[in-house]
């Protein structure tokens, strides 16, 4: 395969030196031969010299070492081997005493993090501080190697309790995929040979693993973001706007949004050195030209029109510190946010966390290497995504407009709940759902029999539940249509477009789904009592939650409509690319892979959309509608 089509993988290493790190990245070096014959030759002869068996990998890294000594600050190394399948940067940051700021700077482009326990020693202190770092950089995959092995006679026991006592400790943290393998870096064992020693181990090795890490589901090819870093105008009858696609595709035609103006228009094309393509992708370098003249600048970010960022001028981060001056609260920074420069200024620390312990403490500044949670006030809003959404767009650093030194990095929180906030939104739910003492009742003054005997059908709610992508909306709009065409008065209240208005405020919790339910069922009541054929589309996985709302309505009124479809052919349609995006961890509490579907067991009409047409599903309905429903609407029914 020639080397340009290889991907390639970052990973950062960490570990103090005593774990054998460096003869860990000596040993991978040497086995995929990116090391030469002359080096070998000198480390083989100074090992011996030493009275060493082995040859002392590690010396590889020596450079570094002695450049270190000298008092040359080296923050983060990277060094670069390749195999047949896959080229790799490893970056590695040193474990001393400033790892949490070399660790932000070093690490928050990996794809992989692989972390090195001594064997003898097990899970100390330190690990555990760079799991935490790991997980708040949302690096998506997690190698523990356990080193030394041959120093404990290679004991499963050993390996097993280790590899027990981090999955404990990770399980407090956002880390989805870990992977133990039991190593000796000095020997080979298990690094790019698999280990005779170690029959017990029936897992592959530390480079196959590296080699295999499937890191494409990892990008975010859903949200297309595209900071424009310079606008190309070598004419006047062209002008086209140059940047790096940071998330997300995009293709000719496709409507787009300029921020801040918020004016629209669509890509005419996609520009780059080897000719026009017909999509282009993150992590693209492209030019775009626009199909009208609107004004666009750097520092502007293009995106599609129905799939915007979030705007504010004030948020909340998790920061890391990097300068020797503490923090100055209040004064005046320049934040870098993908192509812009904004005033900001750090209005509240909401806590500091210690790395040791996680715990969480009151500051009143933030000095080199502290991690904590800030507000953060913008003199201008920003177009951001939640770092978890989107690592390009949620991140940013601060700057000491008198030095110019970058004095902070930082991630953009989201709105996602946590626990904390959960249980408080429980009980503010509680105190929302007691009615208002001073509500009286009113009758509508046109009652439901004058709205139907008027309209000539009878209002009825249809409620359509299933999995994301079983086709519901798909189904339900098509028969909506249908039954608009023949003059009936309808109402169509969609899960998506409820989410962007009425329940915007809730998540995807149980109770928050309860909730959005709740919401749907009273809007759908007063539709209904309004007259309408009222066409509900909500996954509703809760066999408690759709009962509720089926006690709304008058028997037979409710007719509870389960659109079924296998979770793998939902995976395979995956519409808006959902299941993509759950899957690598972006989306919490999925339904049907991270958070249940109750199918319901007594629905008035199953639809199996597997191996069926949109239409023959229609048909399949308004069959029903016509025999079981006596619902006599249609025009030849
Ligand atoms: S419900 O579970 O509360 O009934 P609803 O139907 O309103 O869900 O909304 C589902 C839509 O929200 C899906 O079509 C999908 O676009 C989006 N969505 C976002 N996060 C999730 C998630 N964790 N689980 C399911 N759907 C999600």
């Amino acid at each position: 395969m020639p080397t340009g089509e290889k991907s390639l993988l970052r990973f950062v290493t960490t570990g103090s030196v005593d774990d054998g790190k460096s003869t860990l990245i000596g040993r991978l070096l040497y086995e995929t031969k990116s090391i030469y014959d002359d080096q070998y030759q000198a480390i083989e002869k100074s090992s011996k010299k030493k009275g060493l068996k082995e040859v002392e990998l590690a010396y590889l890294l020596d450079g570094l070492a002695a450049e270190r000594e000298q008092g040359i600050t080296i923050d983060v190394a990277y060094r670069y081997f390749e195999t047949a399948k896959r080229k790799f940067i490893i970056t590695d940051s040193p474990g001393h005493v400033q790892y949490t700021k070399n660790m932000v700077t070093g690490a928050s482009k990996a794809d992989c993090a692989v972390i090195l326990i001594d064997a003898r020693n097990g899970v100390l202190t330190q690990s555990r501080r760079h799991g935490f770092l790991i997980s708040l950089l949302q690096i998506p995959h997690l190698i523990v190697a356990v080193n030394k092995m041959d120093l404990v006679d290679y004991s499963q026991d050993v390996f097993s309790r280790i590899a027990e006592d981090y999955m404990d400790f990770s399980q407090k943290l956002d880390i989805h995929d870990i992977v133990f393998i039991p190593v000796s870096a000095l020997k080979g064992d298990n690094v790019a040979v698999k280990s005779k020693k170690m029959p017990w181990y029936e897992g592959a090795t530390l480079l196959h693993n590296l080699e295999n890490l499937n890191v494409s589901a990892d990008r975010n090819l859903v949200d297309f973001r595209f900071p424009v870093q310079y606008v190309i105008r070598p004419h006047a009858n062209f002008r086209g706007f140059a940047g790096k696609i940071v998330s997300g595709t995009i293709a000719p035609s496709e409507e787009v949004a300029i921020l801040p103006s918020g004016k629209t228009t669509s890509v005419k094309s996609i520009i780059t050195y080897d000719g026009e393509l017909k999509e282009a992708f993150a992590p693209q370098s492209v030019v775009l030209t626009l199909s009208d003249e609107v004004d666009v600048s750097r520092g502007d970010l293009i995106v599609r029109k129905k799939n915007l960022p979030a705007i504010e001028s004030s948020l909340e981060a998790i920061i890391c510190w990097m300068d020797d001056e503490p923090m100055t609260p209040e004064m005046s920074y320049i934040m870098k946010h993908t192509t812009r420069f904004v005033r900001a200024s750090v209005k509240n620390i909401v806590y500091k966390i210690d790395v040791n312990t996680l715990h969480r403490q009151p500051a009143d500044t933030f000095s080199l290497n502290d991690i904590g949670r800030v507000e953060i006030k913008l003199a201008v809003p920003i177009f951001f995504d939640p770092y978890k959404m989107n690592h390009a767009t949620g991140r940013f650093i601060l700057i000491d407009p008198l030095t110019n030194k970058t004095v902070a990095a930082g991630m953009i929180r989201g709105a996602e709940r946590h626990v904390e906030d959960y249980v408080a939104g429980v009980a503010a739910d509680d105190a929302k759902q007691k009615k208002s003492p001073h509500a009286v009742w009113r009758d509508l003054n046109i009652t439901l029999a004058e709205r139907e005997k008027q309209s000539g059908h009878r209002a009825v709610v249809l409620w359509f539940t299933g999995l994301s992508g079983s086709g519901k909306s798909t189904i339900a709009m098509e028969l909506e249509r249908r039954l608009f065409e023949c003059g009936c008065r309808t109402a169509m209240l969609d899960g998506d477009i409820v989410r962007h208005g009425l329940c915007s405020d809730l998540g995807f919790s149980p109770a928050d789904r309860k909730e959005n339910i709740r919401r749907a069922g009273e809007v759908a009541k007063i539709l209904f009592e309004n007259g309408n054929i009222v066409l509900c589309t909500f996954i509703s996985p809760f066999k408690e939650d759709r009962s509720i709302v089926r006690s709304l309505f008058p028997e037979g009124r409710f007719i509870e409509i389960h659109v079924d479809c296998d979770i793998e052919e939902c995976r395979r349609r995956d519409p808006n690319g959902l299941y993509k995006k759950a899957e690598s961890g972006l989306i919490k509490a999925f339904t049907g892979l991270s958070s249940p579907y109750e199918p319901p067991e007594k629905p008035e009409l199953v639809i199996h959309t597997k191996n069926a047409d949109i239409a023959g599903c229609v048909n399949a309905l308004e069959q029903y509608l016509k025999d079981e429903f006596k619902l006599k609407i249609f025009k030849n029914g």
